[in-house]
């Protein structure tokens, strides 16, 4: 069975697609290759994809829809979607404004027509985000809580596109689930997320910032875990919309811990036997302090169980950071 995945030169996709392909599906991947990080991290995880002979790329910016429904024309067997394709990072919003519009609202857009254009599609699964609970105070965060007060253009545009698929979903009968992830991290990570700039700055013993002086929690949500629930999410399409009339749902995906940022990078020094310079600055802002998924509805309905703590997820991250850039 052929599964797209957009996005699979990105972190999440990578590891994505070489889950599926582990698991006997072939995988079409997507990606611009856009360089708002280090485009040779996206090159050398699509390097490894490719030496599969299940896995074919499509270098496809989603923004051009009649591009995108080309692709469909000649992929018309597509069973599954995966939908990681986006303008990630809440800082950067601030900065580019643009580009969230493009990639999150436009790009998502032209992804639901070709849903719509595809005739044996089984299921649409996309990556929302913890970032739409906003700065709710009602903790754990749970699907069915008011998340219309964003604080920042990325959890906007986020919110947006699960608007938007809810309302393809209805109107076209797609089955699909959208998907909250909480702070994922692991090896082959992104350049601009805490663990990759914490270990990037202990190693060149560069000071660095540490937001609402340290006292944040999160949680850190190990990669396998997030691709485990994902594909366990969209094999059970028919369990999920049994009932026909909602074929729209939304999960979180996330640890069932909140971990201590300040827990975090100790066990980033200790793994890397050498201590932080930190400096503690207030709050960033469209950042939110404490993050705490309820996953109670994704363990249910798709077996969804986060098992990787950060004990053991830490050093797996830090050791490919080292053999990577061999430092
Ligand atoms: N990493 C996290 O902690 C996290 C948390 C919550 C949600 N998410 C969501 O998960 C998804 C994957 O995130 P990631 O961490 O792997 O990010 P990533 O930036 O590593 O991957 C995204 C990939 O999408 C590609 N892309 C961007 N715009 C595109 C476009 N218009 N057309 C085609 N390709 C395009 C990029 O080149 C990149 O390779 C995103 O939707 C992100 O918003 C991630």
């Amino acid at each position: 069975m052929k599964v797209l995945v957009t996005g699979a030169a990105g972190f999440i996709g990578y590891h994505m697609s070489e889950a599926l392909l582990k698991k006997g599906y072939k995988v079409i991947g997507i990606d611009s290759m856009n360089p708002y990080y280090d485009v040779n991290l996206k090159k050398c995880r699509l390097e490894k994809l490719k030496q599969n002979k299940d896995f074919s790329f499509y270098h496809l910016n989603l923004e051009d829809n009649q591009a995108i429904l080309n692709f469909g024309k000649e992929h018309s067997d597509i069973s599954y979607i995966i939908h990681l394709a986006a303008q990630a990072g809440v800082r950067y919003s601030l900065e580019a404004p643009f580009s969230y519009a493009q990639a999150n609202l436009i790009g998502h857009l032209a992804m639901l027509e070709l849903c719509r254009s595809l005739p044996h599609l089984k299921h649409f699964v996309y990556a929302s985000s913890s970032s739409v609970y906003g700065a709710n105070e009602k903790l754990p965060f749970a699907v069915e809580d008011r998340v219309d007060t964003p604080i920042s253009l990325y959890a906007a545009t986020k919110k947006s596109a699960e608007l938007m698929t809810y309302s393809y979903s209805h109107l076209f009968k797609i089955p699909a689930t959208g998907l909250r992830y909480f702070t994922v991290y692991g090896p082959w990570g992104r350049p601009d997320m805490s663990a990759f700039i914490f270990t990037k700055a202990i190693l060149n013993d560069q000071e660095m910032p540490v937001f609402n002086h340290g006292d944040m929690r999160r949680n850190f949500t190990y990669v396998d875990d997030v691709v485990n629930g994902t594909i366990a999410c969209m094999e059970n399409a028919a369990l999920i919309h049994k009932d026909l009339s909602v074929t729209h749902k939304l999960y979180n995906i996330g640890n069932n811990r909140s971990e201590k940022l300040m827990d975090f990078i100790h066990l980033i020094e200790e793994v890397l036997g050498k201590k932080a310079k930190i400096r503690f600055e207030g709050m960033q802002p469209g950042d939110v302090k404490e993050t705490i998924a309820h996953i109670k509805d994704s363990t249910d309905d798709f077996g969804f169980k986060p098992e990787t703590s950060i004990k053991q997820g830490v050093p797996n991250f830090v050791n490919w950071y080292r053999d990577y850039y061999n430092v």
